[in-house]
């Protein structure tokens, strides 16, 4: 018996998935809210079974432990960050993920060096708060599946996990204070998959939209701008907060690969439908309408353009070189006639799909080893389409 799928319009709220007019339909109508709350609906599960059941989620619970790092004493908080210089040299080398030249025929035609720097700025941090953001719902996330998830080796993994997430809210929330003067709201896509993940009452569904979607993309972001950036502090807190998120992608493909083996179609198929939307939430945010809005542009001139501006084609092909591999690892992109793989050949990332899976991948992050080239491997990996 086949499975019916939702249509985009009942996943994403939209048909079309390049509908501009909708995605910036979607905005922060509340940029002064102070506290967001969230119905979570899922049971908190005890279990009396002590025994490892799993010992590759053991294994990474003890990489967890002897992995814990300090954000107070382990970065020099001390760095003296000229940000109008960092910028501008990191902007050489297309880190804003646009080209300069591709904007002409609008108001941005008339941009100079001054005005394409304090974009670039506010780009970063926005960039920065929301990965800040995505940091907090992470910790919401895993305090959550600490209850929800019926294993104990995973309760116990879980909670090492929420430390690291603690640290990492920290560690960005301290910096856009501190050396960037200050950040930007969260942005109304990525609010909304926060929302969704947390709202979800199947515990498996928080790992697939946090571990797998949400921190697999940003793995990769972090990866890009790691290497993307010489300002030291900045450089040395993604490598930190890589080591603990490269861990984290693993204990999402790692526990969901064992759930998802035993699903039927239509289970299957709610998985798919989740990570489509997710996919598409995050790509949607990248577009920053913020940041240009700040800049006195409507994003509806330039949007359009974003969405065809090579530069910016091949960071966010590269933002999904982790999602891409390990959903193909845990089975969601060929079941239901290939559901999910015709959603990325559309979003134009399935290129990816035999890329390593972060299951393995993870000790590559560990601090004392050197973590793997993402920008060098994007670029390989786009050009060979
Ligand atoms: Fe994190
Ligand atoms: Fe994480």
């Amino acid at each position: 018996m086949s499975v019916t799928h939702s249509s985009n319009e009942e996943i994403i709220g939209r048909d079309e998935i390049n509908d501009i007019e909708a995605i910036l339909s979607v905005t922060n109508t509340d940029v002064d809210e102070v506290q967001h709350i969230v119905k979570d609906n899922a049971d908190a599960i005890f279990t009396w079974d002590y025994s490892l059941a799993r010992p590759q989620l053991r294994k990474l619970y003890e990489k967890a432990k002897t992995g814990q790092w300090n954000a107070t004493t382990d970065l020099d908080w001390d760095t003296d960050i000229d940000v109008e210089q960092v910028v501008s040299a990191d902007q050489s080398a297309a880190a804003s993920g646009l080209t300069v030249g591709h904007y002409d025929g609008t108001v941005v035609e008339k941009w100079g060096d001054k005005e394409w720097l304090e974009f670039g700025i506010d780009a970063r941090r926005w960039t920065l708060s929301q990965f800040l953001h995505g940091e907090q719902g992470a910790l919401l996330c895993t305090a959550k599946i600490t209850e929800t998830v019926p294993w104990y080796d995973a309760k116990l993994y879980a909670s090492t996990q929420v430390v690291d997430e603690a640290r990492h809210v920290e560690v960005f929330a301290r910096y856009l204070d501190e050396k960037m003067g200050g950040g930007f709201q969260v942005n109304a896509h990525l609010r909304m998959l926060l929302d969704d993940i947390i709202n979800d009452s199947r515990w498996d569904m928080t790992y697939l939209g946090m571990q797998v979607m949400v921190e697999g993309l940003a793995l990769a972001a972090f990866g890009f701008m790691h290497q993307m950036t010489d300002e030291p502090l900045l450089k040395k807190l993604l490598r930190y907060v890589m080591s603990d998120e490269a861990r984290h992608v693993a204990f999402g493909v790692l526990s969901l690969k064992e759930v998802y083996d035993g699903m039927t179609d239509a289970e299957m198929k709610d998985r798919q439908e989740f990570a489509f939307e997710a996919a598409i939430r995050m790509r949607d945010r990248f577009l920053q309408q913020e940041v240009w809005e700040k800049h006195g542009v409507n994003p509806r001139d330039v949007v359009p353009l974003v969405l065809r501006d090579p530069t910016r084609d091949i960071f966010q092909q590269m933002l999904f070189s982790k999602i891409v591999p390990n959903c193909k690892k845990l089975g969601l992109l060929d079941r239901n006639d290939q559901w999910l793989r015709r959603r990325f050949e559309e979003m134009n990332v399935i290129q990816f799909e035999d890329w390593e899976d972060t299951g393995s991948e993870y000790l590559k992050f560990e601090l004392d080893a050197e973590a793997p080239d993402a920008v060098g491997q994007a670029m390989a990996g786009s050009a060979g389409d």
